[in-house]
């Protein structure tokens, strides 16, 4: 289920919005600025990364119509509770983007499967968007915000890079993300 949510930056408790429609959510995306789109899901999850890449050729074609982004590629998490790493694997995935920080490019993701949030942290708010399969999002170079993919991590996204390095994240050390329910919590609200 995509959530919208928009919260106080001063206090999470302070609920502006929340809707899982997604009409909603795109126009209230698109007023902050932000890219937000629905593809179809693909025809197999647990394809190889090429077949995806194939599958969505015409769509990824059409969002690199002027060639801004030099490195595409698929970036996915499943749980593997056969796997005695697999928590550990988990908690670190988790953590690696799970405080606030921003990037010197466009961070854009299309989910193909799974989910993640988004929490960005504009001015006075911080909006936090649940994608599901199907939903693509574009958060703009120098945004501060963070992304949490909960304690069971599982998604297969569509990464679009400009450098081959677009995905280091200036951490602004501030924890802010702290104070916010994560995306477990925003799916069991
Ligand atoms: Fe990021």
């Amino acid at each position: 289920m995509t959530v919208l949510q928009v919260m106080s930056d001063a206090d999470a408790e302070q609920v502006v919005l929340r809707t899982t429609d997604p009409e909603v959510i795109g126009a209230e995306l698109a007023r902050r600025g932000i890219v937000f789109d629905r593809w179809p899901l693909p025809a197999d999850q647990h394809a190889a990364t090429e077949d995806i890449l194939a599958d969505y050729a015409s769509r990824i074609g059409d969002l690199n119509a002027e060639g801004r982004y030099r490195h595409i590629d698929v970036a996915r998490i499943h749980p593997d509770e056969d796997d005695p790493a697999w928590p550990d694997t988990a908690a670190a995935a988790r953590g690696k983007f799970l405080a606030e920080h921003r990037h010197a490019e466009d961070e854009v993701r299309f989910f193909a499967g799974g989910r993640g949030c988004f929490y960005l942290h504009l001015d006075g708010e911080v909006v936090a968007v649940v994608c599901e399969a199907g939903d693509l999002v574009s958060v703009p170079a120098g945004t501060k915000h963070w992304f949490d993919m909960g304690v069971r991590p599982d998604f297969l996204a569509i990464r679009f890079f400009e450098e081959a390095d677009g995905w280091v994240g200036d951490f602004t050390g501030d924890r802010i993300g702290e104070s916010f329910p994560t995306l477990d919590e925003l799916l069991a609200a």
